[in-house]
């Protein structure tokens, strides 16, 4: 790991570069099939290779999104002249990254609850990546809550696995983004999210300093602190950032350099409003950051469907998006941005 020390932070620098974000691009081919299919598109490796192709060449996209986490299916593609995706988007100035998890499964004797898989072989597969040209990974945890949920089991074993990953992938000279996330389904209110957010990074912590992962080599990719979606009544924004900050103020080290938070399924509108307010209230020792799948990519490609004509808006709908994420990063996001597209 101190062998990597200063690479890893000069990419993990890179990733939470001013103004700039990740875009999570790594369905599985699974996750990804739904997704096309409910546009009318039919999955195949050409189609998702594609779709994926049609985002990062959006013209200008460079200028907010830092990098690009891709699938095992993607990394090994190529762009459609010819050149292996990896190398591709460095062309673009963006830096690949690869989802390295297997998914989460689930966890013996507990019921409604998670464990995510993949360590077995990782080392190995961590050395295949990084020879295509991965310099940053992530593995996705995930903790449910419920009626007496999630149970420390599931929080330490997630914990446990995350920074087993973490090491692995320091050892091979790759950025891990560690990513707990604690899902929003139920219909809990914000101080119980904050209560299991709390409980959940605490635990994430403890294992990666035990396990000796340099933390100012890490990317923190977080759920913000939100009620659960089947609230009818919903925080503000501004009590979103609040909360999320003042939690995160007392459970992530100031050595971790940057926060890249998920979408988790809020609309494209909350996730730049609410990434811009706590860039606004600020006072943080972390670069607060994007790491969005949906949240990017769900209008883009709802625009396109699959057919040609449409790539251009479609890709100004990302290009858009895009921006007012960029815009977040500096606590400058203003629902006024939502009309300049449509203008
Ligand atoms: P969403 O932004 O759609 O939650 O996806 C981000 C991600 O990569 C989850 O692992």
């Amino acid at each position: 790991m101190t062998e990597h020390r200063q690479a890893l932070e000069t990419t993990a620098g890179e990733m939470v570069a001013e103004g700039k974000g990740l875009l999570a691009a790594d369905e599985s081919n699974a996750t990804m099939t739904k997704r096309l299919e409910e546009v009318g598109v039919e999955s195949t490796p050409e189609s998702r290779v594609h779709f994926r192709e049609l985002l990062v060449t959006t013209p200008g996209a460079g200028e907010q999104i830092s990098g690009v986490i891709l699938y095992d299916e993607t990394i090994r593609q190529s762009s459609s002249d010819g050149v292996l995706f990896p190398e591709f988007l460095s062309g673009l100035g963006m830096i690949p990254g690869i989802k390295v998890d297997t998914g989460a499964k689930p966890l013996a004797g507990a019921s409604g609850e998670k464990v995510t898989e993949g360590l077995d072989g990782l080392r190995d597969r961590l050395e295949e990546y990084r020879e295509l040209g991965a310099r940053f990974s992530k593995w996705r945890a995930v903790i449910a809550m419920g009626d007496g949920l999630p149970s420390r089991r599931a929080i330490a074993v997630n914990a446990h696995a995350l920074a087993r990953y973490a090491a692995l992938c320091q050892e091979a000279g790759i950025v891990p983004i560690v990513e707990p996330e604690v899902l929003m389904d139920g219909d809990h209110d914000i101080e119980r999210a904050q209560e299991v957010t709390g409980d959940t990074l605490r635990a994430v912590f403890a294992e990666l300093v035990d396990q000796g992962v340099l933390l100012e080599g890490i990317v923190l990719k977080p759920n913000m602190v939100l009620a659960g979606y089947d609230r009818s009544e919903q925080p503000t924004v501004e009590e979103v950032a609040q909360r999320t900050l003042g939690l995160f103020r007392r459970v992530v080290p100031a050595a971790v350099p940057g926060i890249t938070f998920l979408s988790g399924g809020q609309t494209d509108e909350l996730a730049s409003a609410r990434l811009s307010a706590m860039n606004a209230l600020g006072g943080v020792p972390w670069e607060l950051s994007f790491s969005y799948g949906r949240a990017l990519q769900a209008t883009p490609l709802a625009e396109w469907g699959g057919d040609e004509s449409k790539a251009e808006s479609a890709q100004a709908v990302f290009a858009h998006r895009a921006r007012c994420n960029g815009e977040a990063r500096h606590g400058r996001y203003t629902e006024d941005m939502e009309q300049s597209l449509a203008a």
